[in-house]
């Protein structure tokens, strides 16, 4: 009969066996690779032994392949919670020194797991992958736990955050549930995604490329805007994880902590006085604007480096979480097309989803047109932005800060499709489209002298806020140094805004 110190000593190895994964060596090529283990990467995201592991010594039950022999406590994932600056989180991380981190049954079992726990207690999945896909030995078995996997990130959609790290390479299954999830962070050099790799890729269409132009993170986070963030290393993409989550409540049912900020509501920026170009054609950065208003300067952009003409991110006006979308100027004078549609949509969508405010910054000369858009569908995908602003029950506050223009002014939270506040600029031009063009098509074959007067008297009645005032549409004209003032008055008189959509199933986005 065993004794207990020799019961105990059992479980202490056992344990330490666990947590070396699939041993030293394998580890070190991780870190050869300038990537951290799964378990090193928990340690940071999590605050201080706030860690609770669940499924330690959970193994593979296959037989086939010689795998019998071949089996690791954990069996390739690090599953639990623990807390984020002191709210709980549940948490998996996926160990590559086990079988390249590949998904099998047992291990999609811990991933379903801790994913149902976070549903049914009301908070944040973080997944931070690296894997090699479908563990190959396991057939079926893991194609199955990928797509209870799936089926359980759809179910979490909209009910608790659900946040992707790519640390390594991720093949075939491994990327969809982040694709899935609401947010995805990747790191430079180290981490991919794709469907298939460059062997099938190469064999099926005799392309050539490389693992980082097919996948890696700045081909998702400047072309497919697949990825919401780029770092240069795992630690800076987790503390990256950890920041997000501050402006985020831990569920549908709660609203973001307000985080009590030393920075004065009624704060006046005079350098905003100047900030907009008298000339409608010359740009400027919105990004100033935006940083000039939110609490201690502080703006955490989402998908920077996809659809520049568009911004968005979080940031808090008196300590209050908002989501600001807003055109860019400086990018392609801030048009709308099918990339920046499809960015701001989804953004909508996840702030209504978990009451998040959102603010609608409008300096937008309308839709690009042109073949290419038309071909690629910007009417469904334009439409997207359009269905996510009207289905958003949350306060919507709109300034439109110099052009809107055509239909893009009514997509960009105008007062007709349920802002609740519509505030603008004496620069403000609210118009079926600028002068220039609207006297082109208004009054043909007129002479220089002639057009130059007439485009001056169009400017005079339409290239101005006063028209939509008159007709209530907008609230309030502001003058640009109390923008931080009145987006705050705005959401003070909104916060307790309740709004019910008809009874449906769900609604029918243009995809
Ligand atoms: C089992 C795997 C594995 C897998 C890697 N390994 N992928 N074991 N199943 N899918 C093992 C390797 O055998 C190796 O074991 C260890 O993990 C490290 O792999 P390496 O190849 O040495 O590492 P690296 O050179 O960094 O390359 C990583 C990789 C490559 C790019 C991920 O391993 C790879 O291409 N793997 C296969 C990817 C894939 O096609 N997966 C299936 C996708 S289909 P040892 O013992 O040497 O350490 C899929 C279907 C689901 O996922 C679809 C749902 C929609």
């Amino acid at each position: 009969m065993l004794t207990n110190e020799e019961k105990i000593q059992i479980f202490e190895e056992k344990s330490k066996q666990a947590e070396l994964g699939g041993g030293k060596d394998r580890i070190e090529k991780i870190h050869a690779s300038g990537r951290l283990t799964a378990r090193e990467r928990i340690d940071i995201l999590l605050d201080a032994n706030s860690f609770v592991e669940l499924d330690k010594f959970v193994v593979h039950q296959v037989k086939d392949f010689g795998m019998e022999d071949q089996k690791y406590l954990g069996d390739g994932v690090v599953s639990g919670y623990g807390k984020i600056d002191g709210r709980l989180v549940y948490v998996f991380a996926q160990d590559f020194t086990v079988f390249g981190g590949s998904l099998s049954r047992t291990n999609a079992d811990k991933i379903v797991k801790v994913t149902k726990l976070a549903l049914k207690n009301g908070a944040p999945i973080i997944g931070l992958n690296d894997s090699g896909g479908a563990r190959i030995q396991e057939g079926v078995k893991s194609l199955a736990g990928y797509a209870d996997i799936f089926h359980l990130n759809v179910q979490a959609s909209g009910v608790i955050p659900q946040i992707s790290a790519i640390l390594g390479p991720c093949a075939g299954g491994a990327v969809y549930s982040p694709a899935l999830t609401d947010f995805i962070f990747m790191v430079k050099d180290s981490s991919y995604m794709f469907v298939t790799g460059p062997d099938v890729v190469k064999s099926v269409t005799h392309e050539e490329v490389t693992k980082s132009e097919l996948g890696g993170a700045r081909t998702h986070n400047i072309k497919s805007g697949v990825a919401h963030f780029m770092s240069d290393t795992d630690e800076q993409a987790i503390m990256a994880v950890r920041e997000l989550l501050a402006f985020l409540p831990s569920n549908n049912l709660e609203d973001a902590k307000v985080i009590a900020s030393s920075d004065s509501a009624d704060r006046v920026d005079e350098n905003l006085m100047n900030l907009i170009p008298a000339d409608p054609n010359r740009p400027y950065d919105m990004k100033d604007l935006i940083h000039s208003i939110v609490d201690n300067k502080y703006f955490f952009e989402v998908q920077e480096h996809y659809a520049q003409n568009i911004v968005i991110g979080f940031g808090r006006l008196n300590g209050k979480s908002v989501g600001f979308v807003a055109n860019q100027p400086a990018s392609y004078a801030g048009v709308l097309d099918i990339n920046s549609s499809v960015k701001a949509a989804r953004f909508v969508r996840f702030c209504d989803s978990f009451n998040i405010p959102i603010i609608t910054l409008v300096d937008v000369p309308g839709f690009l047109p042109g073949t290419d858009q038309e071909f690629g569908g910007i009417i469904k995908h334009g439409a997207k932005l359009l269905y996510a602003f009207s289905e958003a029950t949350v306060p919507k506050i709109t300034l439109i800060t110099r052009k809107a223009y055509g239909g893009a002014y009514d997509v960009m939270a105008s007062k007709h499709i349920g802002a609740d506040v519509n505030l603008a600029y004496p620069s403000a031009e609210i118009a079926v489209m600028g002068a220039d063009g609207a006297v082109n098509i208004l009054y043909r074959g007129l002479s220089e002298e002639e057009r130059a007067k007439q485009i001056e008297e169009y400017k005079m009645a339409f290239a101005n806020p006063y028209r939509a005032a008159e007709l209530g549409y907008i609230d309030e004209i502001i003058l640009p140094r109390d923008t931080r003032k009145k987006l705050i008055q705005a959401l003070f008189m909104t916060k307790n805004k309740s709004e019910a959509a008809p009874f449906k199933k769900h609604g029918n986005i243009p995809l």
